[in-house]
């Protein structure tokens, strides 16, 4: 048996407000905790978009009643809201752009419209930027010309990690995550394990699966990435399946699994999984303790995984009935008990808002 410290996932969907069909506050945290995390940053792009004190306050109050482990939410950047969200930096887990390709309607092309925003966030709090290629270049040329710091989700290109080792080495202030699907999954789905039947919809993420040569590249350079994220992006198995895919994979119930599996191969170790999953994303997102808290791992547990087992209310996960080994057994979160031997023993409400 390994203890970890409780797990932070710094990039979760949860649906709430608009599309509690796919996911909410309730089902969405008991999916963390199942998956070892007991903070969960919770990303704007919902229905309406969180990017004021009033949409705030919807998602924070579904949240309070209905989240089972720890939270905070991001506020998204819009097109004239740099002020009002700059106002919000106290009572929000961070700033989050969408500056390329993605869903929902938070989207900034315009780079007049992301000035203010980097003029003007508080620099104790992150800014995330969604952004990809030649829009992460921009992102991180940004944070050099505004000296703050800009964290880039979800990274999945060769020459995105050679840019950001670049850009570390000259002292910009620029952090990264890697999801695991772009850690285990290539374009072509031949990356380990069963994948024949994933349907085009079914693959469909943003960022896009990258080729062979990306995903080994962000494997010998996992010392330039801080935190491993899980971008967990659900949609229902019907609308995967429909003519018109949205794009997103869950993720929180299979990102430990996964990578301890990694570990059990000797291609990453527990002190790598430490770091990324709480050391680093503790200090980015200036996070506080959560006293009492630990998450017991049954390292030799051979299993497979099953969306069928899963609380997430999407019904499918990109890594159907691949084997795994390592398995969450218990989840201790502020002194209870909040997981344990598949079952969650916390109530809707349990959760807190760590910005509170
Ligand atoms: C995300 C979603 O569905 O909200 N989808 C995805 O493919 N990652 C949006 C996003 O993070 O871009
Ligand atoms: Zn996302």
């Amino acid at each position: 048996m390994i203890k970890l410290p409780g797990l932070i996932d710094p990039h979760v969907h949860m649906r709430e407000p608009g599309a509690t069909h796919k996911e909410d506050f309730d089902s969405g945290t008991s999916a963390a905790l199942a998956g070892g995390f007991t903070i969960v940053l919770t990303m704007p792009n919902t229905k309406p978009p969180i990017f004021d004190a009033e949409t705030l306050d919807m998602a924070l109050d579904a949240a309070s009643l209905k989240a089972r482990c720890d939270y905070a939410q991001f506020v998204g950047a819009g097109p004239n809201n740099a002020e009002k969200a700059a106002s919000l930096a106290d009572k929000a887990a961070g700033l989050k752009m969408y500056l390329d390709s993605t869903f929902g309607e938070l989207r900034l092309d315009d780079m007049t419209l992301w000035q203010p925003h980097f003029e003007k966030y508080p620099k104790q709090y992150p800014i995330v930027a969604h952004s990809e290629s030649r829009s992460m270049a921009a992102a991180i040329l940004f944070a050099a010309i505004y000296d703050r710091p800009v964290h880039i989700a979800h990274i999945s290109l060769k020459e995105e990690v050679q840019i950001i080792k670049a850009a570390k080495e000259r002292g910009i202030k620029v952090t990264c995550e890697v999801c695991p699907h772009h850690l285990f999954l290539y374009e072509d789905l031949t990356g380990f394990g069963n994948l024949s039947g994933l349907t085009a919809g079914r693959k469909e993420v943003r960022p896009r699966l990258a080729e062979k040569e990306d995903v080994d590249t962000l494997w010998a350079n996992l010392n330039v990435i801080d935190c491993f994220a899980t971008d967990h992006a659900p949609h229902t198995i019907e609308e995967k399946d429909s003519d018109n895919p949205p794009p997103g994979f869950p993720g929180l119930e299979t990102a430990l699994p996964l990578l301890l599996t990694a570990v059990s191969e000797s291609r990453l170790t527990i002190p790598d999984l430490i770091e990324k999953m709480y050391t680093n994303p503790k200090k980015i997102f200036n996070l506080p303790d959560q006293p009492e808290t630990w998450v017991e791992v049954d390292e030799n547990a051979i299993y497979e995984i099953k969306a069928e087992d899963q609380f997430t209310r999407c019904n499918w996960t990109p890594f159907e009935s691949w084997q795994v080994k390592g398995k969450v057994r218990k989840v201790v979160l502020r002194g209870e008990t909040a997981f344990e031997d598949g079952k969650i023993l916390v109530n809707a409400g349990y959760g807190k808002n760590i910005r509170s």
